[in-house]
């Protein structure tokens, strides 16, 4: 419990920062409990951030985010999945060169081709990689732009806290580009993907609608300091 306290106390930094009470110390919360300690709670932290933080739902959506493994099967309606991702082509990205290509898959037959494709690389483990999510979401990098990657990152944790914020889980998914990208069967999904020229796929994120709600991962806010 002392250790989620922690955790969450870290989390919480953002909360610290944005009140100005962050510059002395680090891992120190807005009320001067510090992560070192353990000792406080996000409510704590952002109390003594003269109301600022307390209650501010960007602060509380992005705390509470977490990936989803477990979804409902349910759909979630296209309309939805548009709002999102707008949410996603309205992140930061360099020169607003939106680097970045996003192809929407609800299609349970086109998944289980790309699922046969993941299987050829990676056997069941890989045919289980998107956890039965209804909608997978594909995106590609211009390899042209060195920070490419970075735009298609912050685009996808824009997707994901907007789905959050929507009541829609999410994963981020790292190896299903590998099962695909391995497969000797990888131009079947790319060519179905449809991706321009000079794109490549860089990353994945499942969407649907939580059917859990795992607690937060241990997160080590010594990572973080500040410079005198
Ligand atoms: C680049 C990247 C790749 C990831 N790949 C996978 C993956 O292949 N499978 C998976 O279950 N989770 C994957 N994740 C999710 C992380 O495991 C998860 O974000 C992390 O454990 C922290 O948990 P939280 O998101 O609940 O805070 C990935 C996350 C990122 C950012």
């Amino acid at each position: 419990m002392r250790y989620l306290k922690s955790i969450v106390c870290g989390l919480s930094l953002l909360a610290a920062v944005s009140c100005g009470n962050g510059g002395e110390q680090s891992a120190s919360c807005g009320n001067g409990c510090s992560a070192d300690t353990g000792e406080c709670t996000a409510a704590e932290c952002t109390e003594g951030c003269s109301g600022k933080a307390d209650g501010n739902a960007v602060i509380e959506n992005i705390m509470s985010r977490r990936s989803i493994r477990k979804y409902k099967n349910e759909p979630v309606a296209r309309e939805v999945m548009q709002e999102i991702a707008l949410c996603g082509i309205n992140a930061p990205n360099g020169q607003n060169k939106q680097s970045w290509e996003v192809r929407i898959v609800d299609n349970s037959e086109l998944q289980n081709e790309i699922k046969a494709v993941m299987a050829a690389a990676g056997g069941e483990r890989a045919a289980g990689c998107f956890y039965n999510a209804p909608v997978w979401v594909f995106i590609a990098r211009d390899n042209s732009y060195d920070f490419s990657t970075i735009d298609c990152g912050l685009l996808a944790e824009n997707m994901m806290l907007s789905a959050h914020s929507l009541g829609v889980g999410s994963v981020c998914l790292g190896s299903p580009v590998r099962f695909i990208l391995t497969s000797p069967r990888k131009d079947e999904v790319l060519s179905k993907l449809g991706f321009s020229e000079g794109y490549e796929l860089c990353l994945c994120v499942a969407f649907g609608y939580p059917d859990e709600a795992p607690a937060a991962k241990p997160r080590d806010i010594n990572k973080v300091k500040f410079i005198d």
